[in-house]
C-alpha cells in the first residue's frame, strides 16, 4: 500500500465496485481496448482458382485459392484489419528436401502477395512468413544433413526466400525459424537488393510448442514431419530469460518488431519482452489455441465472442501491440458491432 492510498484511507471509504456500477463508467475507466487496427490475419493459400478446403483441425478457417485469397484481403481492409500473414499450401510434387520453391518467383505465396497488393494498394499489410516447413519434404523448416537442423545453409536459403518475398511486394518479412544469426543475414540481404523498407517481424520467442498441430494440418507439413519435432531450434517452453536473450539479439541484428508464440500460455513472455525492451511486441495465438476456443465453442461450453474476445484483450493486456489471430475476422466484426 503507498501513502497516496494510506491518506484516503480503506474501506469503508475506498470501494473499487463505485466504478463497476454502470456500463459507461466501466467503459469510461477501463486500461486497455481492443481493436480490429490490432490484428494481423493469417491466411492458408491454395493453388488453382475458385477453390476453398476445409482444415478439419480448425472448423471455420479454410485454405483458399488466390482469388479467393484476394477477396479475403479486401473484406479486411472494410474490417479496419491491419495486415494479413501468408502462408502457402505448397503441392506436395513442389516439396523438396532443400525447399527450393521457397526461392521461386511465381509460388503460391508471392503470386498472393502480388495479386493481394495490385488490389489493396498500401490499404493492408502484407506479411511474408520465412522458414522453409511449407516446402520441404521433411517438414523442418530448415535444411537436414545428417539427420540435424543446420543452422548456417539454412540462413543462405532463408535469405533468398526474404528477398524473393521482397521482391514480390510484401511490406514484412517474418522469419520463424528460429535459426541463429538468421535477422542480422536476412537484414543486410534485403538492404543490399535496396528493400530498406521492409521491415521484420522475428518470431523472436517461439517455442517448440504442441499447440502448433493444427497449423501443420493446415499447411501440410505433418505428414512431411511424420513425428519429428522441432526441439533443437524451437525454445524449450519451461524458459524466460532465454526469451529475453532470444529478443535482444533479434534487436541488435535488426529486428523491427518481434514476437512471442504462442499467446495464451506465454503471456507472462510477452509481459517481460514488452516492459523489458520497449518496442512493438506481437504475439501470435496460434492454431492449436484457436481449435480450443472453437472446439469448446462449437460444444456450446463456452461463450465464443466473450471468450474470443477475452483472450485477445488479456493479449493487449500483457503488453501486445498486434495479435495474429485466426478469429481476426469474427473478432473485427465483434467489435465493430
Ligand atoms: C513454421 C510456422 C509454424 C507456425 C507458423 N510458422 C509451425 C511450426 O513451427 O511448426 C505455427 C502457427 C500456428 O500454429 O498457428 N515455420
Amino acid at each position: 500500500m503507498n501513502a497516496w492510498s494510506d491518506a484516503r484511507g480503506p474501506f469503508p471509504s475506498t470501494r473499487l465496485r463505485r466504478l463497476r456500477r454502470h456500463s459507461w463508467l466501466r467503459e469510461l475507466t477501463q486500461e486497455h481496448r481492443l481493436a480490429p487496427a490490432d490484428l494481423i490475419w493469417p491466411l492458408f493459400i491454395l493453388p488453382g482458382s475458385d477453390q476453398s478446403e476445409a482444415i478439419a483441425s480448425m472448423p471455420g478457417v479454410g485454405r483458399h485459392s488466390i482469388d479467393r485469397i484476394v477477396q479475403q484481403a479486401e473484406a479486411a481492409v472494410r474490417m479496419g484489419i491491419s495486415a494479413v500473414a501468408l502462408f502457402p499450401v505448397t503441392p506436395p510434387a513442389l516439396k523438396s528436401p532443400d525447399g527450393e520453391e521457397s526461392a521461386n518467383p511465381e509460388n503460391l505465396i508471392c503470386t498472393a502477395t502480388r495479386a493481394i497488393r495490385q488490389v489493396v494498394g498500401d490499404r493492408l499489410g502484407i506479411v511474408c512468413d520465412v522458414a522453409l516447413d511449407p516446402y520441404t519434404s521433411h517438414g523442418q523448416d530448415g535444411l537436414v544433413r545428417n539427420g540435424y537442423v543446420v543452422n548456417d545453409e539454412t540462413i543462405a536459403m532463408l535469405c533468398q526466400q526474404a528477398i524473393n518475398q521482397a521482391r514480390a511486394g510484401c511490406d514484412c518479412i517474418a522469419p520463424s525459424d528460429m535459426m541463429d544469426g538468421r535477422i542480422v543475414a536476412i537484414r543486410s540481404a534485403l538492404d543490399e537488393a535496396s528493400f530498406h523498407d521492409v521491415s521484420i517481424l522475428a518470431y523472436a520467442a517461439k517455442y517448440a510448442s504442441a499447440f502448433y498441430g493444427p497449423f501443420r494440418e493446415a499447411v501440410g507439413s505433418a505428414k512431411n514431419l511424420s513425428g519429428g519435432d522441432k526441439k533443437t531450434y524451437q525454445m524449450n517452453p519451461a524458459n524466460t530469460d532465454e526469451a529475453i536473450h532470444e529478443v535482444a539479439l533479434d534487436l541488435q541484428e535488426g529486428a523491427d518488431m518481434v514476437m512471442v508464440k504462442p499467446g495464451m500460455p506465454y503471456l507472462d513472455i510477452v509481459r517481460r519482452v514488452h516492459e523489458t525492451f520497449h518496442v512493438p511486441v506481437a504475439v501470435y495465438q496460434v492454431s492449436g489455441e484457436y481449435a480450443m476456443l472453437k472446439a469448446a465453442s462449437q460444444q456450446g461450453w463456452l461463450d465464443e465472442r466473450a471468450a474470443v474476445l477475452e483472450s485477445l484483450l488479456g493479449m493487449k493486456r500483457a503488453g501486445a501491440s498486434a495479435i495474429l489471430t485466426y478469429f481476426a475476422m469474427d473478432a473485427a466484426q465483434w467489435m465493430n458491432s
